[in-house]
């Protein structure tokens, strides 16, 4: 059916029209359009990759000269831990998951692409007061970049199947003080034509958020939609602290929640370097679900870089 409906379109490039990302906190005028009001958070072009093909999970022994130069070593068995935060949808909290020197050397390579961030809007790429951060695209051939995705591909198991799905095309992102991106969604309203000249199509099934650098105020990730998997207390007793800190990396009396109830409702979550947040984007039957939209809060001060994680399903398979 995919490949019917996409056909038609499959001439246009792969982020004009098709794909949406609604923007439900845009301004007041547009709150009635907001239906028909498409943008979408694009994937930045990979210098050195092309998009479609599934990414192959084996270790290249191959060094390049430049990894010569400044050898970047994944640790294959890092560990990471992880904290269940909602069932449905499915939110998990991981400790650790991307370690000082993948961060490190992350930042090195991403460093002189940053650009500001886009989004899509009546099939065209433009700036916006809802996304005021800047991005940049990583190569996926990049020895830290292959580590974490490496490592967040075995993280999703069985949800992937090898040679057909794919992590996606990583980015990092990046807000000053003041910076934000309102409420959206990662997944698309309808799956985008895979650029391989097949009829397959893909979507976002999951994401995951990672923090490279925390040095700020502000600027939690806030899921509007997301509960606590307890029920409240009918005492109005705190129930549960979101998650702690690790105990190596802080002393005891500085250890404070990494998540909390925002008081608008939903759940909140302080950027913490090294930690990500992972979450299903796509009901079993593929549609988005709506719960998973969430806010990048305005930044205090300072700066929060982030690493964002799509891995694609594909339709169908055959
Ligand atoms: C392996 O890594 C080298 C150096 O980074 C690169 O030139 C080569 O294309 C890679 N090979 C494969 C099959 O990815
Ligand atoms: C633990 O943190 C407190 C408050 O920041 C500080 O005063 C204390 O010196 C720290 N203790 C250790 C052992 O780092
Ligand atoms: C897909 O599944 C979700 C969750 O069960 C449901 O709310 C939605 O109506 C379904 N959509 C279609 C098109 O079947
Ligand atoms: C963290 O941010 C503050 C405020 O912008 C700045 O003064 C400080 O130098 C930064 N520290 C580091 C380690 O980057």
């Amino acid at each position: 059916m995919y490949g019917i409906i996409f056909s038609k379109v499959a001439g246009l490039s792969a982020w004009t029209a098709l794909v949406a990302l609604s923007v439900p906190y845009l301004s007041e005028t547009f709150a009635p359009q907001i239906s028909s009001l498409t943008s979408l958070v694009a994937d930045l072009p990979i210098p050195d990759h092309p998009l479609a093909k599934p990414l192959k999970l084996f270790r290249n022994t191959t060094k390049s000269t430049e990894e010569h130069q400044h050898p970047f070593f994944c640790d294959v068995s890092h560990p990471y831990r992880t904290e269940l935060v909602s069932l449905d949808p499915l939110i998990i909290y991981i400790h650790n998951l991307i370690t000082p020197s993948e961060i490190t050397s992350l930042l090195d390579t991403a460093e002189p692409m940053f650009k500001p961030s886009v989004v899509t809007k009546h099939g065209r790429q433009q700036q916006t007061q809802d996304r005021t951060s800047s991005s940049a695209g990583l190569p996926r051939h990049d020895p830290a970049v292959k580590c974490v995705l490496n490592r967040a591909r075995g993280f999703m198991g069985t949800m992937l199947r090898d040679g057909w799905d794919e992590m996606g095309p990583p980015q990092l992102v990046r807000y000053r003080a003041g910076q934000r991106f309102n409420v959206h969604h990662d997944w698309f309203d309808r799956p985008l034509l895979a650029n391989d000249g097949s009829n397959r199509v893909w979507n976002r099934v999951a994401s995951f958020f990672a923090i490279l650098q925390d040095n700020c105020t502000k600027g939690e990730t806030h899921f509007p939609h997301a509960k606590p998997i307890v029920l409240p207390s009918p005492w109005n007793e705190p129930m549960w602290r979101g998650g702690l800190e690790d105990q190596k990396l802080k002393n005891a009396t500085e250890l404070k929640p990494l998540w909390r109830e925002h008081e608008d409702g939903g759940l909140a979550f302080r950027p913490v370097a090294g930690n990500a947040i992972f979450w299903v984007n796509l009901h079993a039957n593929g549609t988005g679900d709506e719960r998973t939209t969430h806010a990048g809060l305005p930044l205090g001060d300072g700066l929060k870089t982030a690493m964002n994680i799509w891995p694609r399903r594909y339709w169908p398979y055959e």
